[in-house]
């Protein structure tokens, strides 16, 4: 049960320094966890497993940490973070069990497919994170973006996920997604009668070379129109 001296919201004071997770416990994180629906849900079920969600606009943290606290949940914490960098950067080696993606932004135009998660960076990452036979769920309502992602996955497998031969993901059945764990989206898009397209991946050991340093080019540095976005 919460207390209240627990707060939601995983406070970042220095984006260089890694973040501190109870390591005896298991983790499971969402990327882009929007209002909370899923996780929030999830963790009030697991009390013996740690969540975090990691979503970028406040007005949705605010309503996770909101989720939260009404619900008396302490096993939940909401990030205000980009997905790539925390992955990256300041997540525990081989510590996540799961870790779900649901209705990503799918980018639709080819001009904004630089903007989508999926991709070599990311698999790079989220298999750093994962525990070896950690898995990936995803879902979304976009069939190009499916296919994309899955391509990228047998992309990942062909490269043998960079330094040695061998594939580092294995395809598995999704998770069963009955109505009460549909997120806001999937619930919005199920009442469309729009078609959810879900897979799900398993991490294998693998060659563990450190990650490389993020390097982003000249057209993609912080400029006013864009940090302003993300201030609101
Ligand atoms: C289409 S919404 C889906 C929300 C939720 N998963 C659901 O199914 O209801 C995508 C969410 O991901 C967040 N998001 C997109 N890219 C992100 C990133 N790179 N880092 C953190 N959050 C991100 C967006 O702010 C948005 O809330």
């Amino acid at each position: 049960m919460m207390t209240d001296s627990v707060d939601p919201i995983l406070r970042v004071t220095d984006i260089t320094k890694p973040f501190e997770f109870d390591l005896s416990r298991p983790l499971e994180i969402e990327v882009g966890c929007g209002k909370g629906k899923f996780l929030t849900e999830r963790a009030k079920q697991n009390a013996d497993c740690d969540f975090l969600g990691i979503e970028r606009m406040l007005e949705r943290v605010r309503l996770f940490d909101g989720k939260c606290r009404r619900g008396k949940i302490d096993n939940a914490k909401v990030l205000r973070l980009e997905a790539l960098y925390t992955f990256h950067y300041l997540l525990p080696a081989h510590h996540a069990r799961t870790v779900y993606v649901f209705f990503p932004d799918p980018w639709p135009k080819k001009k904004h497919h630089s903007h989508r998660l999926f991709g070599p960076l990311f698999l790079n990452a989220l298999w750093k994170r994962l525990e070896i036979g950690g898995k990936l769920e995803f879902a979304t309502d976009h069939k190009e973006y499916f296919e994309t992602v899955c391509q990228c996955f047998e992309d990942d497998a062909l490269r043998g996920g960079g330094a040695v031969s061998a594939p580092r993901f294995e395809r598995v059945e999704p998770m069963p997604r009955p109505k009460e764990v549909w997120t806001e989206f999937e619930t919005m898009f199920r009442e469309q009668g729009l078609p959810i397209y879900s897979a799900a991946w398993r991490s294998l050991a693998a060659d563990d070379a450190p990650l490389a340093p993020l390097t982003i080019p000249p057209e993609a540095e912080p400029r006013e129109g864009i940090t302003r976005r993300y201030l609101v």
